[in-house]
């Protein structure tokens, strides 16, 4: 998929973000910096990734990080700064979902705080602090024939919850349209110097998140089998897919886009 750079992947501990970062590795990046707030966790997808690389020069870089905490955030993205040079793509997967019981009349404002600050602030502040970066740098080469791509690629994790409601996913869904709109208005801003920022809209697909808790659960189970044309629900491999092809120069024309990944669930 060319993405010969360095990759920075929020979330990078679990579920998509780890795939993101095994993927990134097997198709021959420089380097991986994961962050997350599992630190644990972070040493076993550094192991993962690392077995996976062909390239006797990959590093992986790993840093216990709150997405949330902006200081933090600019403080780590500095980090990986120094240990890379460069900063080739983002992927900002750290996120949390969660069910208000009964909907947005019965909605902690505490909830709905943790899950903005997380999904929304959070990608704002690292999507910040990689630009600075991105817009100071040359365009990467591709390395399958040369030509200059980008400065640098940001996949922002929405989801369907994006662009379309889901019961009782009040902050959510409303965290993930704003996702979206983020992108998009960012992608304006830098379109012409060089920098593509793209989300990804993910259904149903199986990872620790969806299998969290017993609401989540009930909801992951009727949404892929009556909801989902495709009847399942997605691999998380199947999303990484989709974030290698957008970070890397087979869609060096692409940004501002939303791409579904969800088993035609929005084709309705
Ligand atoms: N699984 C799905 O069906 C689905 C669907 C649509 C969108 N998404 C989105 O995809 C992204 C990845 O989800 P996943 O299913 O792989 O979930 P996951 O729970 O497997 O992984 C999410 C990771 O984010 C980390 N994280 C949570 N809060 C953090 C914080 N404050 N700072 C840093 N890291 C933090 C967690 O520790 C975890 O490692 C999320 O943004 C999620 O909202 C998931």
């Amino acid at each position: 998929m060319d993405v010969p750079g360095y990759a920075v992947i929020t979330g990078g501990a679990s579920g998509m973000g780890r795939e993101c970062a095994k993927k990134f590795a097997f198709d021959g990046a420089a380097g991986v910096a994961l962050l997350d707030l599992n630190a644990s966790a972070l040493e076993s997808v550094k192991k993962e990734a690392e077995s996976l690389s062909q390239n006797k020069d990959f590093k992986v870089v790993t840093h216990q990080l709150d997405v949330s905490n902006e200081t933090e955030v600019n403080k780590v993205i500095d980090n990986v700064v120094q240990a890379f040079g460069r900063i080739d793509y983002v992927v900002n997967a750290a996120g949390v979902a969660f069910k208000h019981e009964g909907g947005a009349a019965f909605a902690e404002t505490k909830d709905w705080k943790r899950v903005l600050e997380i999904n929304l602030d959070g990608t704002f502040y690292v999507l910040r602090a990689a630009a600075k970066v991105m817009l100071k740098q040359d365009p990467i080469k591709s390395a399958i024939d040369g030509r200059e791509l980008q400065r640098g690629s940001i996949v922002n994790f929405a989801s369907v919850a994006g662009l379309t409601g889901i019961p009782t996913s009040t902050a959510y869904t409303a965290s993930k349209h704003a996702v979206i709109g983020l992108t998009r208005t960012a992608s304006e801003d830098y379109a012409r110097q060089g920098l593509r920022i793209n989300a990804v809209c993910p259904g149903y697909i199986d990872t620790p998140m969806t299998r969290s808790t017993p609401l989540i659960i009930k909801a992951m189970e009727e949404r892929t089998k009556v909801w989902t044309p495709m009847g399942r629900a997605g691999k998380p491999e199947e999303l990484a897919d989709a974030v290698i092809f957008l970070s890397g120069g087979r869609s060096s024309f692409i940004t501002g886009s939303a791409m579904v990944v969800d088993g035609g669930y929005t084709e309705r």
